[in-house]
């Protein structure tokens, strides 16, 4: 893959900026990027969350690891490598929607702090909260809802998070939540935190 960009390419300034479009949906565009080992619960909280906030007026966007590996990331499997890239894109597609004034909810395993940091440098100060949805890898497996950590430890499928591929957890997450109680009770804890910023309304 080529590296950089063309020199030739010229960034082009647009008329209608993020903050006019920020005050036309009423509050500002953020990542709420949601971190955890498969089965943590990232997608359903994640989910519950877009719901509630849609519910309430919120513009939203939900990209989901299974499904963005269905479409814009369908070349990719689970290298390092390739998570890394598939993290990079899911980055810069949220970067667009933040651009664009949404509140963008992502739900990726995103095993490594770098390539979390990298989409934290990329969207810039305040616009990427970090989810952290802790739950332990033995409840995980007990879930199992895909049945792949029976696999993994089957041996049948290789790199899986948390058997044979590394979960660096967030060191200082926005939100650290734990991934063993009610969805009802998690939803209020980033709730309080989108009210606290002042991203939605009281
Ligand atoms: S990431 O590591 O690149 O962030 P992503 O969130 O997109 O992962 O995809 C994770 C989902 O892919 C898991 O929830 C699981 O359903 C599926 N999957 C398939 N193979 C693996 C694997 N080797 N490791 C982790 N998840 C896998």
């Amino acid at each position: 893959m080529a590296a950089g960009h063309d020199e030739n390419v010229v960034w082009h300034a647009h008329a209608v900026t993020r903050a006019e479009r920020e005050r036309q949906h009423g509050h500002q565009g953020v990542v709420l990027w949601f971190t955890g080992l498969s089965g943590s619960g990232k997608s359903t909280v994640a989910g519950a969350l877009e719901q509630a906030l849609h519910q309430s007026g919120v513009s939203t966007y939900l990209l989901d690891g299974d499904n963005v590996r269905h479409g814009l990331c369908r070349d990719l499997g689970f290298s390092d490598d390739d998570r890394k890239e598939n993290i990079r894109r899911v980055g810069e597609v949220a970067k667009l929607m933040v651009d664009a004034g949404l509140v963008v909810l992502s739900a990726f395993i995103s095993p490594h702090r770098a390539e979390r940091q990298m989409v934290r440098d990329m969207l810039g100060e305040g616009r990427f909260i970090e989810i952290f949805v802790d739950t332990p890898l033995e409840i995980c497996e007990a879930r199992d809802p895909k049945g792949l950590y029976k696999k993994a430890r089957a041996g049948e499928l290789r790199n899986f998070t948390g058997i044979d591929a590394v979960y660096e957890a967030p060191v200082e997450p926005e939100i650290h939540l734990n991934g063993e109680q009610l969805v009802t009770k998690l939803l209020v804890q980033v709730l309080d935190l989108l009210r606290e910023r002042d991203i939605i309304k009281p």
